[in-house]
């Protein structure tokens, strides 16, 4: 299989093919997720909750990262492997930005780096992609400025059109392949995703984009409580664990397990 690469999520969107991401942090899902042909893989600041047990994603350094995005890039065969940038890492420059770039591409084998804001980052992407490194966007709700967001809120409402429109086009025109936009209204999203080149990446954004993003454990079912409402989950691993670690406690408590063919 062709490994993916940033012409083909240009050519998907130039002729209607959507693209699917999920992300994933360690080797066995990378596997599973790149054979049953999933396009690109991020390895997501999401780590922060998702494997470290963080409230946010602020906390996340680039050093936590590196080795789950090499466990990912390792698995891969075929899907597009992202790392993101996490807080902290690109905010003060394009030079910082770009140092950072660089740690992924020379200690991981990712192929792109993602990282957040439009208008206030679009310096940092440009003088990442002049390097030869593709970045991925992402607009709209950007949970590492959480706080200053005022919580986990959708983006681009009603006036707010505007200035996700204009950060949109400030990551496109700073060379950006590609897209986020995370809880955005559908028809916000319809407008983007109308006017940019580049395709658009959905996360909670509604149908009209150009590909669909999910956080593997909330779509996997894994994750315990609440799950975003734009989240359709396709697996109860949480359910088949529990029942899995229920069973053995009872086959090793009543003595059936291991069995003769267990057991040297
Ligand atoms: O870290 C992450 O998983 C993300 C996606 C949800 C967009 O940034
Ligand atoms: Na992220």
């Amino acid at each position: 299989l062709k490994r993916v690469r940033t012409r083909h999520f240009q050519s998907a969107k130039e002729n209607g093919i959507p693209i699917t991401g999920l992300t994933s942090y360690d080797v066995q899902t990378a596997g599973i997720f790149d054979q049953a042909g999933i396009d690109f893989l991020l390895v997501g600041d999401s780590a922060g909750n998702t494997v470290f047990g963080y409230d946010t994603t602020l906390p996340v350094t680039i050093d936590e990262l590196i080795p789950l995005t090499r466990a990912v890039a390792s698995a891969a065969t075929r899907a597009f492997v992202i790392a993101d940038l996490p807080f902290g890492s690109y905010e003060v420059g394009a030079e910082e930005a770009l140092h950072s770039a660089i740690r992924f591409m020379k200690e991981t084998h990712a192929h792109a780096v993602k990282l957040e804001g439009g208008v206030r980052s679009a310096e940092q992407i440009r003088r990442i992609v002049e390097a030869g490194i593709p970045v991925m966007g992402h607009v709209g709700f950007t949970p590492q400025s959480e706080h200053g967001l005022g919580g986990h809120m959708i983006q681009g409402r009603g006036d707010q059109l505007d200035k996700l429109l204009a950060d949109a086009h400030a990551v496109e025109d700073a060379g950006a392949f590609a897209v986020v936009l995370e809880m955005v209204p559908a028809d916000a999203a319809a407008h983007v995703t109308k006017e940019l080149r580049i395709p658009t990446i959905g996360v909670g954004a509604g149908p009209h984009v150009d590909g669909q993003l999910l956080v593997w454990t909330d779509w996997a079912g894994l994750t315990a409580g609440r799950i975003p409402k734009f989240v359709r989950q396709y697996a109860d691993l949480r359910g088949i664990l529990t029942e899995a670690a229920l069973a053995f406690r009872a086959d090793v408590a009543d003595g059936t397990y291991p069995g003769p063919e267990h057991s040297y």
